[in-house]
């Protein structure tokens, strides 16, 4: 959703700005661009495409400097072209900016602007910002940018330089995540802490309504009305499971890191403060999440259900947005995100806490817009992850959620004694379960080489199996760009059928020793159309099912086997995407982090 980084230092700007725009590819990279203060002017230096474009130019034109600003963008207004890369200078070159979000307002702004004689040049909301800073300009480059941030709508996080400072940046947040953070005589802006880590010691994530003024000497915050704000900078978190081998795809990295993710989630799972804020009594429990953490919320609230026998209430945080009425005062929110930055996620807890609500999320950023929204955060503890698809983040969320489907039906007396150990001695296998899948992953790489060229390719499963296929689809699809739709298995007769044929492929999901015989008779109704049926089924289960490909993960309890069905289903679509000669870290038209409605 764009990545913005600004650096003022000893050093030159230009290689700390493309290392930091590396780190934030995986938010957009559909064109990237740097402006720099040379001394007399600002120059700038973008091109669409990937950021290899804008090294080749750089190269080229060489241009240097202590202070500069740099963009990676993920398209909103206006098609990713050169013209429309960002920086934006204003008409005379004075200003330079950045810009991460979407200006709501910007049409009724480049109106007024062009009537006042502005020439605008792109289709962007973002030109605006540049123009209206230096329309606003008086002689105090920090009252122009408070002054025009008072006059945007919208979302933004902006990083803007002037030909007037040759020494000084400007940060500004209004609902888009901006960091500042501080080095040894070099400091910095920027989307997130990837972006600067290896030179800033110490961060503070500014928050909605301020502007920071960034210099050598230091570092000064602001209110949008140019009042001093007091803040702390605190010292950057080790960074966990961040080891790669040489030129391996980060995706398939982070599906890898599973394993210790779940350890580390089990070991600091909150219990007590978990206990405290489970324990009031809740007209109902709403789950909101976009995407795959959405997909994590259905594992919650199927596992609710039959664990807790309590109805979880869930809800797309964007078709949430849109209704009207209807909201319980006393509910709890629990909200899934891996980044905390999901713009319809942060709105729909908004919009939940100003009916009273209280807000316990699920995330994997601890120093996040929703985590400091929330009452509790059960942070879960994956490490960065930075492929645009989510993996081990996912499996993460749904076995934080697991944790909390089991704390809540303690608390309220639902589950044995008994019942919750042999549960709880479950989930604490499952990392070595996950370990387990993973070491298979070479027979996945032939199965997936196999249905690389499909038609279609339809996952279906009952129960949580169900949801399980709806994370394994947008998996698929997302990276390879194969047509993928899930379905409930019992819904295939009801329509779907009609499109099995030669060449389509059905993956059923198929774990829970219950629903052996349905299933084998769901993969029988795909094969005998001359469909392809791959199934992804428990050790325990041996159905006699006709599937062209059987895989198999270790038996866990069925409301559990999301935690593994899902690494299958991400390998699978790893390796189809490869063998398509896909780019597996960066899917087109995707950004990791969706900071726009
Ligand atoms: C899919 C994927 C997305 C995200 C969604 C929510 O692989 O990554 O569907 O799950 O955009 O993002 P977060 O979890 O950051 O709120």
């Amino acid at each position: 959703m764009c990545g913005i980084i600004g650096y003022v230092g000893h050093r030159q700007a230009v290689p700390v700005l493309l290392k930091g725009l590396k780190a934030l590819e995986y938010r957009g990279y559909d064109s990237s661009g740097v402006a720099l203060h040379t001394g007399a002017s600002l120059s700038i230096v973008k091109r669409a495409g990937r950021l290899a474009n804008l090294e080749k130019a750089i190269e080229q034109s060489n241009p240097t400097g202590c202070l500069g600003i740099g963009h990676t963008r993920w398209a909103t207004h206006g098609v990713a072209t050169d013209l429309n890369a960002h920086p934006f200078l204003s008409t005379y070159g004075k200003f330079a900016v950045v810009h991460n979000g979407i200006i709501a307002n910007y049409l009724s702004l480049a109106a007024s602007l062009r009537e006042r004689g502005v020439n605008l040049t792109t289709d962007t909301d973002s030109e605006v910002v540049a123009h209206l800073i230096d329309h606003y300009y008086t002689g105090d480059v920090l009252s122009a940018v408070c002054r025009a941030a008072r006059e945007l709508k919208g979302s933004f996080a902006l990083g803007v330089i002037s030909v007037y400072e040759p020494n000084v940046l400007y940060g500004v947040r209004k609902d888009s995540p901006l960091v500042v953070g501080a080095g040894v005589n070099e400091n910095a802006i920027c989307s997130d802490i990837s972006g600067i880590s290896d030179f800033c010691g110490r961060l503070y994530a500014m928050q909605n309504g301020e502007i920071a003024r960034v210099s050598t000497q230091g570092i000064s915050l602001y209110d949008f009305y140019g009042k001093s704000r007091s803040f702390d900078l605190s010292p950057q978190e080790k960074e966990e499971n961040s080891e790669r081998e040489e030129n391996e795809d980060y995706m398939h990295c982070e599906i890898r890191q599973t394993p210790l993710a779940l350890l580390s989630g089990y070991e600091s799972f909150p219990e007590k403060e978990a206990e405290t804020v489970l324990s009031k009594p809740y007209d109902e429990i709403l789950l909101v999440g976009c995407g795959s953490a959405y997909h994590a919320g259905l594992v919650f609230k199927g596992a609710m259900r039959e664990l807790a026998d309590t109805q979880v209430r869930e809800e797309i945080a964007s078709e949430y947005l849109t209704q009207k009425g209807g909201e319980k005062r006393n509910a709890l929110v629990v909200a899934v995100s891996q980044s905390g930055e999901t713009a319809d996620t942060l709105l729909a807890v908004e919009k939940a806490k100003r009916q009273g609500a209280t807000v316990l999320s699920v995330c994997n950023v601890r120093a996040s817009s929703l985590v400091r929204l929330s009452d509790l955060a059960i942070i879960t503890r994956c490490g960065r992850e930075r492929a645009v698809a989510a993996t081990k983040s996912y499996v993460a969320q749904v076995h934080s959620l697991l944790l909390l489907c089991l704390k809540y039906a303690e608390i309220k007396g639902k589950i044995s004694k008994n019942k919750l150990n042999e549960l709880k001695g479950e989930i604490a296998a499952l990392p070595e379960k996950a370990e387990r899948v993973i070491e298979e992953e070479s027979y996945l790489s032939k199965v997936a080489l196999a249905a690389k060229d499909a038609e279609a390719v339809f996952f279906l499963g009952r129960g949580q199996d169900c949801y399980a296929a709806k994370e394994g689809s947008l998996k698929l699809k997302e990276i390879s760009y194969l047509f993928s739709e899930a379905y409930p298995s019992g819904e295939l007769k009801h329509g779907t059928l009609a499109l099995m044929e030669k060449g389509v492929y059905g993956v059923v999901i198929a774990t829970d020793p219950a629903l052996a015989e349905k299933n084998a008779a769901t993969v029988a109704e795909i094969t005998c159309r001359g469909a392809s049926a791959i199934v992804v089924a428990s050790e325990g289960i041996q159905p006699d099912m006709r599937a062209d490909y059987v895989i198999t993960v270790p038996d866990t309890h069925p409301l559990f086997s999301p935690v593994l069905t899902a690494i299958v289903l991400q390998e699978f679509a790893y390796y189809v995407a490869k063998a398509r000669g896909c780019d597996v870290d960066r899917p087109r038209n995707l950004a990791k982090s969706v900071t726009v409605e």
